[in-house]
């Protein structure tokens, strides 16, 4: 079986430098290797000094890159369908602002970076694929899609399907927007790819998440974030990297107070993302460039390891059955109790959170079981979010 690994982190961390160094690492041990970037700028090419484009194309013994370009796929076939699963978030009064937050571009851009990668897949072209993501893991809201439809659109479809072919407007029945005969279509033959694919990403023996961030409060936040969202949506985290730590010789001079706040934050690190384990990587003296410097960086990176291998795994969802209701428990580390906000829609839950980088939803969808209870209380133990459903009124 193929092996995933998926960097991301906000824009200018270090995600296409650690990429391709770890991309670099893996092909030298021996591994057919595609690094897939979906960057609009053009940071491969200037990396490893050498054209990339959206053909797969040789550049290293074993290391093959493409550069998704998700504008054009996504012109090409999903435009209309952003615009319908739009429509439907919003008929299923999910608020309008979340909708789009799910439909919206990052997310499609990410999603086509996916379907991309399900067809590398099952064509079997390489062993690893290392996916420098777009920023803040975007593409992992896409994940979501594969729940809401598999749950709702395949009878759904089978039922309007007929009225659409005899032309027939029903959505003065149901509520929910019609859609086009090219829509229905498009939409069947997406909701099983991102079917397959929710599959192979939640598979921790096969896709890990890796995290970049630098050590200042910002990226941090950003990483912590994307770690809250993985969790939810079932991927592994198995490494987190803090990318640019300056070295010793700064601790003294103009940069102390800097190289201090630093150490701060990498203490704060080693708390927040236990038990993940954390890989430091130095601020280089000068722009990483060009394949020496990347190798030298995945050597400091990676020593004798083999970047592969799963380095961690953790189950973040647990999903506890008592006589009279059910409990769901979420780790969701680094999250008080003001943070958050938990709504029920019907099988979903819409969890609020209030992060120094913003606001985010993420969406839960509960078991089956969940029918027969209301949700009863929330609460934060010990970084656990704990939900307690079970009888009577919510
Ligand atoms: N450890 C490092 N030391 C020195 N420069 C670095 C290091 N990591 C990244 N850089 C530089 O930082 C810039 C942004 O890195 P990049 O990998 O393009 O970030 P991202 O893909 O997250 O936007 C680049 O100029 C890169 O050379
Ligand atoms: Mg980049």
């Amino acid at each position: 079986m193929a092996r995933i690994l998926f960097v991301t982190g906000k824009g200018g961390v270090g995600k296409s430098t650690i990429s391709s160094a770890t991309a670099l690492r893996i092909s030298e041990l021996g591994y057919d290797t595609l690094l897939i970037s979906t960057d609009p700028a053009h940071t491969l090419a200037d990396l490893f000094e050498q054209r990339i484009n959206a053909e797969v194309t040789g550049i290293a013994e074993r290391l093959d890159a493409v550069q998704v370009d998700v504008v054009h796929e996504v012109a090409e076939h999903y435009s209309e369908l952003m615009d319908f699963i739009t429509e439907v978030l919003k008929a299923r009064q999910i608020d309008e602002v979340v909708a789009y937050e799910i439909a919206n571009f990052p997310g499609v851009t990410g999603a086509a970076a996916l379907l991309k990668l399900l067809r590398y897949l099952e064509e079997g072209t390489h062993d690893v694929y290392v996916l420098d993501m777009v920023p803040s893991g975007d593409a992992l809201r896409i994940l979501y899609l594969p729940f809401i439809f598999s749950r709702f659109s395949r009878r759904f479809m089978k039922l309007i399907t007929p009225f659409i072919e005899l032309g027939k407007p029903i959505s003065y029945l149901t509520n929910i927007p019609v859609p086009s005969r090219e829509v229905v279509e498009t939409e069947i033959r997406l909701l099983e790819m991102l079917e397959k694919i929710h599959g192979y990403i939640t598979d921790h023996k096969v896709t890990s998440l890796r995290i970049v961030m630098n050590p200042d409060a910002f990226s941090i936040e950003n990483a912590k974030r994307t770690l809250i969202q993985a969790s939810i949506y079932g991927l592994n985290t198995d490494l987190v990297f803090i990318n640019k730590i300056f070295p010793e010789e700064l601790s003294k001079g103009y940069l102390s107070e800097w190289y201090k706040a630093q150490r701060d934050y990498l203490a704060r690190c080693e708390l927040e993302f236990n038990p993940i384990p954390i890989k430091k990587v130095r601020l280089f003296s000068e722009e990483v460039k060009g394949k020496n410097s990347l190798r030298v960086l995945a050597e400091e990176i990676f020593g004798e390891e083999d970047p592969t291998k799963v380095y961690h795994e953790s189950r973040p969802i647990e999903i506890l059955h008592s006589e009279r209701g059910f409990e769901i428990i979420l780790k969701i580390p680094g999250v008080s109790k003001e943070d958050l906000e938990v709504e029920r829609f019907g099988d979903e839950l819409l969890i609020h959170l209030t992060l120094p980088t913003g606001r985010s939803a993420i969406i839960l969808p509960l078991p089956a079981i969940s029918y027969k209870y209301s949700m009863k209380k929330a609460k934060i133990i010990n970084g656990e979010l704990h939900i307690y459903f079970g009888e009577g009124d919510e």
